[in-house]
């Protein structure tokens, strides 16, 4: 039994995390923002951009799992100054108070976007930095702080390079989400430019069983993994059409120009699947969750909530 800080605990990805974690009979700390809705943990309200609040929760811990986060492209463009201040600034608190307290290990929820438009796809994880965003600028500066903090001060980690990720609890400004929300209140589902925009979207549930899998794994430390799901490669028009399909309706999503939405040609990536042959090789993680499967989970979710 091991005691786990999780930042960024109560939002989707760290929910599913937390309950993986208790269930393997872990004790959990939650540091965030705003409550979580999981009996057994210990929860703490506060932001990572405030060194007393990390000190507080971390207490007692021996590993922590990296999630809060500004997240979002379109997001992070609207907030580039909050952006970079919670991922960049926020991250170097969460190291200075690791090393503090001297932290087994720690976690690191980086992403697909420090790869921008990949030069080679799928993607390894050598491939070049090439961020198209504040976003993604903001984890590569993530990646590279924790790897200067593990030289100075011996801090163990394990950076995680998540593609996609997608769940019942995701707010709605992502694309998945979204689709599934649109369907269900009867809004016509818009895609935009042609909809050929290549992606592999994963289920919350793998990206957390590989979360949890990072902490414990020997071989893994000091290891950058890509995290996701290659098989369930499809483009961002046959999303549509599958989310119309599982939930039964029948028509047709609406191509919408890039002119007209609040995405630019200039930022969008074209091109996104991972090789996660790595994370396969080290950490033994593979996606079980198809795309199909976990599309049908959140519309049975949302349908429940309507
Ligand atoms: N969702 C994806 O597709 C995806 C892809 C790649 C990487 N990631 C990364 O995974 C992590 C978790 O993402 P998620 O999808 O669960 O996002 P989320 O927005 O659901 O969760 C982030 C959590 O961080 C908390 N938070 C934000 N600012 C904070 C602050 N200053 N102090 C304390 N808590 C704060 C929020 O309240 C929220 O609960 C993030 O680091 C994100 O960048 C996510």
């Amino acid at each position: 039994m091991a005691r786990i800080l999780v930042t960024g605990g109560s939002g989707m990805i760290g929910n599913e995390v937390v309950k993986q974690l208790l269930r393997a009979g872990h004790k959990v700390h939650v540091l965030d923002l705003y409550p979580i809705k999981i009996e057994g943990i210990t929860h703490f309200k506060g932001s990572i951009l405030e060194k007393e609040s990390i000190m507080h929760a971390i207490d007692s811990c021996e590993y922590v799992v990296h999630f809060a986060a500004l997240l979002g492209v379109a997001n992070s463009t609207r907030n580039p100054l909050e952006c970079l201040d919670v991922n960049i600034l926020g991250t170097r608190n969460v190291l200075e108070c690791c090393v503090a307290n001297n932290i087994k290990r720690i976690i690191f929820s980086s992403s697909s976007e420090v790869y921008g438009d990949a030069l080679r796809v799928p993607i390894k994880e050598e491939e070049v930095f090439q961020p198209k965003s504040e976003y993604g600028a903001s984890k590569v500066v993530g990646e590279e702080y924790i790897k200067a903090f593990s030289k100075k001060f011996n801090l163990d980690y394990v950076i995680l390079r998540f593609f996609g990720v997608y769940g019942p609890l995701q707010v709605n400004n992502f694309v998945v989400p979204l689709f599934v929300h649109n369907v269900l209140n009867d809004i016509p589902l818009q895609v935009y430019g042609d909809g050929k925009q290549i992606r592999a979207f994963t289920h919350v549930e793998d990206v957390a069983a590989a979360t949890v899998k990072a902490i414990f794994s020997e071989q893994a430390s000091k290891q950058v993994f890509n995290i996701g799901n290659a098989a369930s490669e499809t483009n961002i028009l046959e999303l549509a059409k599958l989310v119309l399909k599982v939930s039964g309706k029948g028509e047709e999503p609406v191509l919408v120009p890039f002119e007209n939405s609040d995405r630019t040609k200039e930022r969008e990536i074209f091109k996104r699947v991972p090789d996660t042959s790595k994370a396969k090789d080290i950490l033994g993680f593979e996606a079980k969750v198809g795309l199909e499967e976990g599309i049908r989970r959140m519309i049975e979710y949302r349908k429940a909530l309507l």
